[in-house]
C-alpha cells in the first residue's frame, strides 16, 4: 500500500504533537512503521489521504459500535448543531438520553454525564470514597480505567507485594491507597477484602475486560464480589466503559445478572463523540453536588450535539441488532478458531461477542499473568515497563508486530498494540469477516511454514 502522504502529515504531526498523537496507543510504537493518517471513514471502512481503504477494527477503541458516519447520527448532530454548541444548562437531549440508559440499565438509578471514561471512573471513585468516608480502592491487574491517578495503580499479586505505579508522577499516597489483585481469583480476593474490610470504599471491576485482551470475568468471581462487597459495605463499581451497550443493551450487568452499586459508561453511549457517565443507587448519587458534599463538574458535560447523536445511536441498538452482530462474530470466531485447532495451531480468538483479541497459544487466558503469557512476553518483562499500556504491549513483541503488518498489508485496520480488544460492528459484512479470518489463516500458515523449515 502507498502511504506516502500519511507519512508527510505525520512527520509534520510529530513536530507539533507529542510523539505525533493525542493518545499513546494511536502510536505504532509497539509494531512498528508510521501510523497513518486518516482523513474519514464511511461504515466498516477508514480511508486515509492516499485513498487506501482500510477496513477498521479498532473503531475508535471500541466507540463506533455502528460503524463510522452512520447516516441517521450525523443527521441528528448536524440539527443539533444548528441550534447551537454548548448551553451550560440543562438540556431535553440530557434528559432523553439519561431516560434511555436507566431504562436498559435499572441499576443506574441517577446519572451523571461526563466528558470521557477516564472522568468517569475518577468521579465514581470520588464518591464512592465520599459516601463510605473510607479511602482504599481495589482494582484487578491488567483491567483499565483510565488516566486517572489512583487507578493506574498496579500492585501485582496481592497486597503483600511491593505495590508499584505504572506512570511517573504519581503521589505515592494514592499508590498506597489501591490495592491491584489478581482476576478472576476468587481466594486472594476473599482475603484481601476481608483482611481490609474497614477501609476499603470501592471495587472497581471491568466486569468483561477488554484491556488485557478479551478476558470475560468467570460468573463464580463476580458472584463472589458481589457477595463480599455486599457484606462488607464495599461499593461495586462495574466500569462498563467498554462493554456498555456493546454486549448488549444492558451491558455486561444485564448478561451477568449482578447488580453493581456504580456503573462508568462511555464510549458507544457518545456515538462517536467524546463522553463518559456515571450513576448508580440513588443513595450514593444524592451524596454528589448539588445535593451532597462531593464535588464533581464540567464545563461541557452532557452537551446537546453529543447527547443527541449519542441517543441516536443507542435507539439503533435494539435486540435484532445485537443478534446479527454477536451471530456474525460467532460464526468468525468459530470458523477461525476451528481452523487453528484443525491445523494444530497453538492460537486462538478470544472473544465476547464483539470484542476480540488474538492469543498466542491454545490454552484459555484467565488473567493478566497468562494474558502476558499468551502475548509472548513474561509477567516481569511488563511490569518492568514503565506505563500499562506500554507495558502490555511489549511484552508481545515481535510476533503481534508481524500480525499487524501482515493485516495492514491486506487493507485491515487492527490495533496497533497486542492487548488491545478489537471490535466488530453492525457495518462490518460477512465478507469483510471472511476477509479478516482468511488474512489470519495466511499468516499463521506462513509462519509455520518458516518454522518447520
Ligand atoms: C474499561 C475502560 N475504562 C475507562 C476507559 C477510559 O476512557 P477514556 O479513554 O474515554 O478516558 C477506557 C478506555 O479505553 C476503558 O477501556
Amino acid at each position: 500500500m502507498r502511504t506516502v502522504h500519511s507519512q508527510e502529515y505525520f512527520q509534520q504531526a510529530e513536530k507539533v504533537l507529542v510523539g505525533g498523537v493525542n493518545s499513546p496507543v494511536r502510536s505504532f510504537k509497539n509494531v512498528g512503521g508510521v501510523p497513518l493518517v486518516m482523513k474519514y471513514g464511511r461504515g466498516a471502512k477508514l480511508y486515509d489521504y492516499d485513498n487506501n481503504a482500510w477496513t477498521d477494527y479498532c473503531l475508535s477503541w471500541g466507540a463506533l459500535i455502528l460503524g463510522h458516519a452512520h447516516p441517521n447520527v450525523v443527521l441528528s448532530a448536524k440539527r443539533t448543531l444548528e441550534k447551537g454548541t454548548s448551553f451550560g444548562t440543562t438540556t431535553r437531549e440530557e434528559i432523553e438520553i439519561a431516560g434511555h440508559i436507566t431504562t436498559h440499565v435499572p441499576s443506574l438509578e441517577l446519572i451523571r454525564f461526563v466528558n470521557s471514561g477516564t472522568e468517569a471512573t475518577m468521579s465514581a471513585v470520588r464518591l464512592a470514597r465520599g459516601f463510605t468516608r473510607r479511602d482504599m480502592i481495589v482494582k484487578f491487574d491488567g483491567c483499565y480505567h483510565g488516566h486517572f491517578d489512583d487507578l493506574l495503580t498496579a500492585a501485582g499479586s496481592g497486597v503483600a507485594q511491593l505495590k508499584k505505579s505504572s506512570s511517573l508522577g504519581i503521589p505515592q499516597n494514592h499508590i498506597d491507597n489501591t490495592i491491584s489483585l489478581p482476576y478472576n481469583d476468587v481466594s486472594v480476593l476473599e482475603q484481601t477484602l476481608t483482611k481490609h474490610k474497614d477501609t476499603i470504599a470501592c471495587v472497581i471491576i471491568e466486569p468483561v475486560a477488554g484491556n488485557m485482551g478479551v478476558i470475560p470475568a468467570q460468573p463464580e468471581f463476580l458472584k463472589r464480589l458481589r457477595e463480599l462487597t455486599k457484606q462488607y459495605g464495599i461499593i461495586l463499581i462495574f466500569d462498563e466503559v467498554m462493554t456498555g451497550f456493546r454486549t448488549s443493551a444492558g451491558g455486561a450487568q444485564a448478561d451477568y445478572g449482578i447488580i453493581p452499586d456504580m456503573t462508568c459508561l462511555g464510549k458507544i453511549i457518545g456515538a462517536g463523540f467524546p463522553v463518559g457517565a456515571y450513576g448508580g443507587r440513588k443513595d450514593i448519587m444524592q451524596c454528589l453536588a448539588p445535593l451532597g458534599g462531593v464535588y464533581q463538574a464540567g464545563t461541557f458535560s452532557g452537551n446537546p450535539v453529543v447527547m443527541r447523536a449519542g441517543l441516536t445511536g443507542l435507539r439503533l441498538l435494539n435486540a435484532a441488532f445485537y443478534q446479527r452482530l454477536n451471530d456474525r462474530c460467532a460464526a468468525f470466531v468459530e470458523d477461525i478458531n476451528g481452523y487453528f485447532q484443525a491445523s494444530d495451531i497453538p492460537a486462538h480468538i478470544a472473544h465476547y461477542k464483539s470484542m476480540m483479541s488474538i492469543r498466542f497459544r491454545k490454552e484459555p487466558v484467565l488473567d493478566y499473568a497468562d494474558a502476558q503469557a499468551a502475548a509472548g512476553g513474561s509477567p516481569e518483562a511488563s511490569l518492568a515497563q514503565d506505563g500499562p499500556r506500554q507495558g502490555r504491549a511489549a511484552a508481545g513483541g515481535e510476533r503481534y508486530a508481524q500480525l499487524f503488518q501482515h493485516l495492514l498489508n491486506a487493507g485491515i485496520y487492527w490495533p496497533p498494540a497486542d492487548l488491545e480488544a478489537f471490535f466488530v460492528s453492525g457495518a462490518h459484512t460477512k465478507k469483510d469477516l471472511e476477509h479478516l479470518a482468511n488474512a489470519l489463516k495466511n499468516f499463521f500458515k506462513n509462519e509455520k511454514c518458516q518454522i518447520s523449515n
